[in-house]
């Protein structure tokens, strides 16, 4: 989300914060690890148990990092920082621009116009505004045709209308065609793109393109799936929803479908009236909605209360009447069959409903459960995760009915949020109606259902004791030996309150968690792998000795490449590094860094120089979403709320000094001039 116009309110009212004396205790903890103990040896020494993993197959590799590790090296020099109206790749490698917003999908839709004047029917057959989370799926397991996925988080009204947007004299919207258009700029776009000598291009009119925007009609799966809680005038059965807003991060399953997040939905809702619990938890705005929709509710052009319903104030006897319900459709992981466009999205409401900013799954065994992990993007809220009730059968994997096996491992399970302890032991907490929470009594005692849990999670995370974080972000998982790493992008609210989770005081630069599952499904161990800084900041600060070739801050999207590369990208608004750098993307091979001991190591001023700046982004532009081809040539990523850029298909060359752009959110595809595997 974009620094200039997000402000991650402090909505967590609660007080969970038992660490009194915290920053003594977790200064001597990391003490231990500087002394060459890696997290392994932490959980053993606290009776956790990541001994006992050894016995699965899955965690083997955990014990014996440096020697069973990912044989994968970098290959690049780190580069330097930049502000430039243009992205810098390193030596060696060639960057292009592809699908930028406005990009037809098919012959409804005008060719996109520098003027701003493209109309809402453009809009929904072209590529949304503002890419963010991206996955390529593989046509035949193809690293030269496939489908991108991409999600489209927000917009910029300036860029998106000739002049902005239209507004009468009591600053309320009058034309219904820019705001259908800005309801269409939102959501994900499935698009097939090709590649011919090095060169990537969309396949216009393809049978698998297509938007999900802000309007399209959805189904809705899991606990909160009943009328009670979805009936709208629209919708009498209650059996489907509208659109998906705020697509952030996003994920995809081990069966071949994608997985788009829902993070900061609630600005685009307003309650003018009395507030419901979870209304006010999640901050559902009590004024105005975010880019004014509502304001055109009641026009006689008005479609099926396409505006009204974003306005959830209680008008009428009961939800015949009135769209209190709209929101109760929103706040999850949305799940996409990009390969059969005969297909709905389904919102699955059993991994609970927050800000959520990206969903990844686990380490993934035969006969054991799917799990996902996905943070809540907000000052002080939760990290948190879903184990699926079915255990994994790989024939899943190959079956054609994607949606149906998502129902199987998405649809019931059990909902955790984490708990991080001061000793570097982690404990899952259930959100069911017989955990307990910390006043000594049960969920039941504050939630009828578990369908009220799910809707109001944040809430229930709250009366269980979870550990409130610095802005949890992406996560992904390591494949070689599945430890999972989580951004904190930053907190500067943490005035007076630390964590052992989250150490620093007025938090700007952020840090990376990690963990690795325990024995069963409520344990893990943890510690932080990096923490962000500037290279001149003081050691209580720059804690993992960045030098200038790595030094970043606020970090977002966060991925692993299929060998064990992590690659980390930034988000950040900090001046420690904006007077530096524009946002950047970084590369580090976790699983080879390691004790004298062998266990995993973090990053600290002995090793540093292995995380690597591989790219920097141009002025103004936030680095975020990540995709590779199978064969590992071709990296794509996303450059969202880029100032003034691309002036040209070659995404390295600068706009002219002189010149104004109209700036588009874009993929960028990053391949080796020789065709070979990226980064290494
Ligand atoms: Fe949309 Fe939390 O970034
Ligand atoms: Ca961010
Ligand atoms: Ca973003
Ligand atoms: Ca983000």
């Amino acid at each position: 989300m974009s620094k200039d116009t997000f402000d991650p309110t402090k909505y967590n009212n609660s007080n969970n914060e038992p660490f009194a004396a915290v920053m003594e205790r977790e200064l001597s903890r990391r003490s231990i690890l500087r002394a060459g103990m890696g997290m392994a040896a932490v959980g053993m020494l606290s009776g956790v148990g990541l001994a006992g993993c050894s016995s699965s197959a899955t965690s083997s590799m955990t014990h014996s990092a440096g020697s069973t590790g990912a044989k994968v090296k970098l290959g690049f020099d780190s580069i330097a920082g930049a502000k430039l109206d243009a992205v810098v790749v390193p030596k060696g490698y060639s960057a292009q621009v592809l699908a930028p917003w406005g990009t037809p999908l098919n012959d409804l839709a005008q060719e996109w116009r520098t003027d701003g004047a493209n109309t809402a029917l453009d809009q929904a057959n072209s590529l949304g505004m503002h890419h963010d989370g991206m996955h390529y799926f593989p046509l035949n397991g193809s690293s030269t045709d496939g489908l991108l996925c991409i999600n489209h988080e927000y917009i910029d009204q300036k860029a998106l209308h000739p002049t902005g947007p239209t507004k009468d004299s009591n600053s309320l919207r009058t034309i219904l065609d820019e705001v259908r258009k800005e309801i269409n700029a939102h959501g994900v776009t499935v698009v097939r793109v090709q590649q011919t000598n090095g060169m990537w291009d969309v396949v216009k009119n393809d049978s698998h393109n297509r938007r999900f925007t802000g309007a399209t009609t959805m189904n809705i799966s899991g606990p909160v799936a009943n009328k009670a809680l979805l009936e709208t005038p629209f919708s009498p059965a209650g059996d489907k929803v509208r659109g998906t807003l705020n697509n952030c991060g996003n994920g995809y399953t081990p069966w071949g479908t994608y997985l788009t997040c829902e993070e900061n939905w609630p600005g685009y809702f307003v309650n003018t009236g009395t507030q419901t619990a979870d209304q006010s938890r999640i901050g559902i705005d009590a004024n105005n909605t975010r880019y004014g929709w509502d304001d055109l509710a009641g026009n006689a052009a008005e479609i099926d209360d396409e505006f009204k319903r974003f306005d959830i104030t209680e008008m009428g006897k009961d939800a015949t009447e009135d769209y209190r319900n709209e929101a109760n459709g929103h706040g999850y992981i949305v799940e996409i069959n990009p390969y059969d466009n005969s297909t709905s999205a389904v919102k699955r409401t059993a991994l609970g409903r927050f800000r959520h900013e990206g969903c990844v799954f686990g380490q993934v065994v035969e006969g054991k459960p799917i799990v996902f992990y996905s943070g809540h993007d907000s000052r002080f809220e939760y990290i948190y995760k879903f184990v699926s009730d079915v255990n994994w059968h790989a024939a899943d994997a190959g079956r054609d009915d994607r949606l149906a096996v998502g129902a199987k491992y998405m649809d019931q399970g059990t909902l955790f949020v984490a708990r991080f302890d001061d000793n570097g032991v982690g404990v899952w907490l259930p959100l069911t109606m017989d955990s307990t929470t910390t006043q000594g009594g049960t969920l039941a005692d504050t939630f009828s259902s578990l369908a009220g849990i799910i809707l109001n999670t944040a809430g229930a995370a709250d009366l269980v004791g979870a550990t409130p974080m610095d802005r949890p972000e992406w996560a992904a998982v390591d494949p070689v030996n599945g430890a999972v790493y989580m951004t904190l992008t930053n907190n500067t609210k943490r005035t007076t309150e630390t964590n052992a989770a989250n150490p620093r005081l007025n938090n700007s630069t952020g840090h990376i968690i990690r963990w690795q599952e325990g024995d069963n499904a409520t344990q893990f161990s943890w510690d932080i792998f990096v923490f962000g800084a500037a290279e001149d900041a003081s050691p209580e600060v720059n804690i993992s000795g960045l030098a200038e070739l790595n030094q970043f801050a606020s970090p977002d999207g966060l991925a692993f490449d299929a060998r064990g590369i992590m690659w980390m990208q930034t988000d950040n608004g900090a001046p420690e590094l904006t007077e530096y750098t524009n946002d950047q993307m970084l590369a580090v091979v976790p699983s080879q860094l390691t004790t004298d001991s062998g266990e995993l190591d973090t990053i600290n001023s002995s090793n540093q120089t292995e995380l690597k700046r591989f790219f920097v982004g141009p002025n103004g532009a936030e680095v975020t979403g990540l995709a590779f081809s199978p064969a590992q040539t071709d990296l794509f990523l996303n450059v969202q709320h880029p100032a003034n850029w691309p002036y040209s298909n070659d995404a390295t060359m600068a706009t002219p000094s002189h010149k104004a752009v109209r700036p588009r959110a874009a993929t960028v595809i990053i391949r080796k001039n020789d065709g070979g595997e990226v980064g290494i």
